[in-house]
C-alpha cells in the first residue's frame, strides 16, 4: 500500500506524527497539519488482515530496534489501539 516512489517520505511522516505525539516538536503539525488520520487512511484498504500485517512488521522493527523497555512498552500498545481504530473494511 505505501507509496513505492516515496517510502522515505511515508518513514519521515510517520516519524514526524511519532514525534508529535509523544511530546516532541511539531513537524508533523506544521507540515501536514492535523493528524486526521482516520481520513487520510480512507484511500487504504485497511482489514483486520491486514493491520495485523501492518503489527506483525511493527513488531519486527520492535525486535530489530532493541528500544529501551520503557520506550517499547509505550509504543507497542498505542500502536495497537490506533492500528484496530484504522480497520476501514470488512474481511473481504
Ligand atoms: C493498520 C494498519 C496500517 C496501514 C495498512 C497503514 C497504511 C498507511 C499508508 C499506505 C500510508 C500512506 C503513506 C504515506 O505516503 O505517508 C499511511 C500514512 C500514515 N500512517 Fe498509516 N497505516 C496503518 C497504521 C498506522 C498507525 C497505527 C499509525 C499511527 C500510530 C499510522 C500513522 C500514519 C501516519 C502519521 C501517516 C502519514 C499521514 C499523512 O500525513 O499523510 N498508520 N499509512
Amino acid at each position: 500500500m505505501y507509496p513505492a516512489a516515496d517510502l522515505a517520505g511515508a518513514e519521515t511522516r510517520l516519524r514526524n506524527f511519532l514525534i508529535f505525539r509523544f511530546g516532541g516538536p511539531p513537524t508533523y503539525i506544521e507540515e501536514r497539519g492535523h493528524p486526521r488520520l482516520g481520513m487520510r487512511h480512507g484511500p487504504f484498504a485497511i482489514d483486520a488482515a491486514a493491520r495485523d500485517r501492518w503489527m506483525a512488521i511493527m513488531n519486527n522493527a520492535f525486535a530489530e530496534a532493541a528500544l529501551p523497555p520503557a520506550a517499547e512498552a509505550t509504543l507497542r500498545p498505542f500502536f495497537e489501539h490506533v492500528a484496530t481504530f484504522l480497520i476501514n473494511r470488512k474481511e473481504t
